[in-house]
């Protein structure tokens, strides 16, 4: 029996493995004394004063730029003022200490040890299933560290010992010249080979002010994160990019081939050389203010929205009126947040005025026929060819769609959008429309479930960009194109979506489809227990727009061709 078992085993681990990659809730490890747990600390510890004077000793490892770590922050705040008074003390230890982190094999930051007064390691791990990369609750489902602590105030063990922790992989020194894949890779250096791939595929987002972490434009911060930036890269969770490269080519394509991964790997791997300055990139320059140009409109929030340092915030709606006096041709579009830290995306789309809502186009899923401005991290605004454009009719209202996620710092948005009108004639509108499927059902628990929806050009037309739009429970989406002749074609396979990248596939040459072509989206949902996202497993679910349901939208960009 047994190698069938293995075989179907490493059958079903295969395609499910980037996923579990991506996000992963915390582990129970299976020998927690292997983990140090219930073994005593060396009598002369650093550590041993505390131990000595608390009932009980929590170490928190943190970094201060490790997502995960910056989310927990407040929680652990409060449980350090609240544990006081019962003689539970909390330690919060830098993840850059390296004799706490070798002293407590400590592997991820956030991860909590609890001691006992006998300076026995007694739980290790998680602090709870809320937070971790790629995912977050409204709420934790397992308070690991609060049931350790009270078991043990209790004086019982607690009845989880040890779990893996989530969150960025503590630096450890590491040997050099000792890469697995450092065959003939000896004198790969930070600026030689690796700050030119930074500055192709990184600092989009990861440069002060923007949406990423850190600050990838300096040998210092890049040097610290090392082993965090090897596992992200080796395990494809940056830079965000989940299109199958088999298909279409994307003029925003940012994903690292793997000679990039190795060369990144291969240079943590030698302890992070820096090399000489000579051999560095000239610096990427970054504009300031609007990337469109100067705009001829711009429409702000009527007010400030206020975003919480923790916690789940539900999408926010802003009815922004425009001024236009008649229909307007559009040429770039620019949705610029306020707090860039948090806001995550945001959909503006166009409301006609009452008397002509006639001519708003097929309300397929309430609003979401079509967006008309979208910004999502690291990627530019929208300009459009000339003469191609996007139309706002006389008196149209502007709905902001804004998706925000906190970030362990509370902080307030003033999102607006600009507007470049055009100067030359019109000949092509841009139209963006969602395939949407809004009947359908995801069984409880369903690991895989399928649903799908089609569109049929009426037009011969060329698409511009692709889109795809599912909550939580997504699992994987295609477009393909099945032409009037019946061929099947492809368009973009993203195997392993992620809820937390609403990416705008913006194809490099324009896709001419003829009239009659069909274009097929397929969505796969993950409503079991197995995501650690999932608001709740148990419970059928149907289209919406709130997170606890689920949507199913193929956005398009095309333009209809004579
Ligand atoms: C489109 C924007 C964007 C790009 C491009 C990007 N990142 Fe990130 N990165 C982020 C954001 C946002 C986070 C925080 C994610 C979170 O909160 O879970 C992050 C988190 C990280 C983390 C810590 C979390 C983890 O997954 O381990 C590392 C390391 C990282 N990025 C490295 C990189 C590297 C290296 C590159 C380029 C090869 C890159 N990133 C490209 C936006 C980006």
């Amino acid at each position: 029996m047994k190698p069938i078992r293995t075989l179907i085993l490493i059958a079903l681990a295969g395609p499910l493995c980037a996923q579990d990659d991506l996000k992963q809730a915390p582990a129970a490890i299976e020998k927690p004394s292997e983990r140090g747990v219930g073994k005593p600390l060396p009598a002369d510890s650093p550590l041993a004063p505390l131990i000595a004077d608390s009932k009980l000793l929590v170490v928190v490892f943190t970094a201060p730029d490790c997502p995960v770590s910056k989310l927990y922050r407040p929680k652990l705040d409060r449980m350090d003022k609240e544990y006081r008074a019962r003689g539970v003390r909390f330690l919060t230890a830098s993840s850059s200490d390296a004799s706490l982190t070798a002293l407590l094999d400590a592997r991820r930051s956030t991860e909590v040890f609890v001691i006992d007064p006998k300076g026995v390691l007694r739980y290790r791990g998680a602090v709870d299933d809320q937070y971790g990369i790629g995912y977050s609750r409204d709420a934790a489902t397992k308070n690991l560290l609060v049931d350790a602590i009270e078991a043990l105030l209790a004086g019982k063990a607690p009845a989880i010992l040890a779990t893996e922790a989530p969150g960025c992989e503590i630096e450890r020194p590491s040997k050099p010249g000792a890469s697995p894949l450092g065959t003939g890779k000896i004198g790969i250096t930070f600026h030689k080979d690796v700050a030119p791939i930074f500055q192709r595929r990184c600092v989009d987002c990861h440069r002060p002010g923007e949406i990423g972490p850190f600050s990838l434009l300096s040998y210092e911060t890049a040097k610290s994160k090392g082993r965090t930036i090897k596992e992200a890269v080796t395990k494809k969770r940056m830079p965000p990019w989940h299109a199958d490269p088999k298909h279409g080519e994307w003029s925003n394509d940012r994903h690292l081939s793997s000679q990039e991964i190795e060369t990144i790997s291969a240079w943590v791997d030698a302890g992070a050389p820096q090399g000489s300055a000579k051999d560095a990139p000239a610096p990427r320059r970054f504009a300031e203010g609007w990337l469109i140009g100067t705009p001829d409109a711009v429409y702000k929030m009527p007010r400030a929205q206020k975003i919480p340092a923790e916690g789940t915030v539900p999408y926010k709606y802003f009815f922004v009126r425009t001024d236009l006096k008649e229909d307007t041709w559009v040429q770039a579009i620019e949705v610029r947040p306020g707090a860039r830290q948090q806001v995550h995306h945001i959909l503006v789309f166009l409301q006609y005025p009452l008397n002509r809502l006639k001519e708003q186009p097929p309300l397929d899923g309430g609003l979401f026929h079509g967006y008309f401005g979208i910004m999502v991290p690291g990627e530019s605004p929208m300009i459009f060819p000339e003469g191609m454009g996007k139309k706002v009719p006389a008196g149209a209202t502007l709905v902001f769609q804004i998706h925000y996620t906190t970030n362990g710092e509370a902080a307030e948005d003033v999102t607006q959008v600009g507007l470049v009108f055009a100067k030359k004639p019109v000949t092509r509108e841009v139209v963006t429309r969602g395939i949407v499927n809004a009947m359908i059902r995801i069984p409880a628990g369903a690991p895989d479930h399928r649903e799908e929806a089609s569109f049929t050009f009426e037009n011969d037309s060329k698409i511009l960009s692709l889109l795809p739009h599912m909550h939580i429970r997504g699992k994987a989406f295609k477009y393909t194109a099945i032409h009037p002749d019946g061929k099947e074609e492809v368009l973009l396979d993203v195997p392993v979506y992620d809820f937390n990248w609403q990416t705008c596939y913006r194809l490099k040459e324009p896709k001419l489809v003829k009239k009659g072509t069909k274009i097929q989206a397929v969505a796969h949902f993950d409503n079991s227990k197995g995501n650690p996202g999932n608001p709740d497993p148990t419970k059928e679910v149907r289209f919406g727009q709130q997170s606890w349901e689920e949507m199913l939208i193929g956005y398009m960009d095309f333009v209809k061709v004579d």
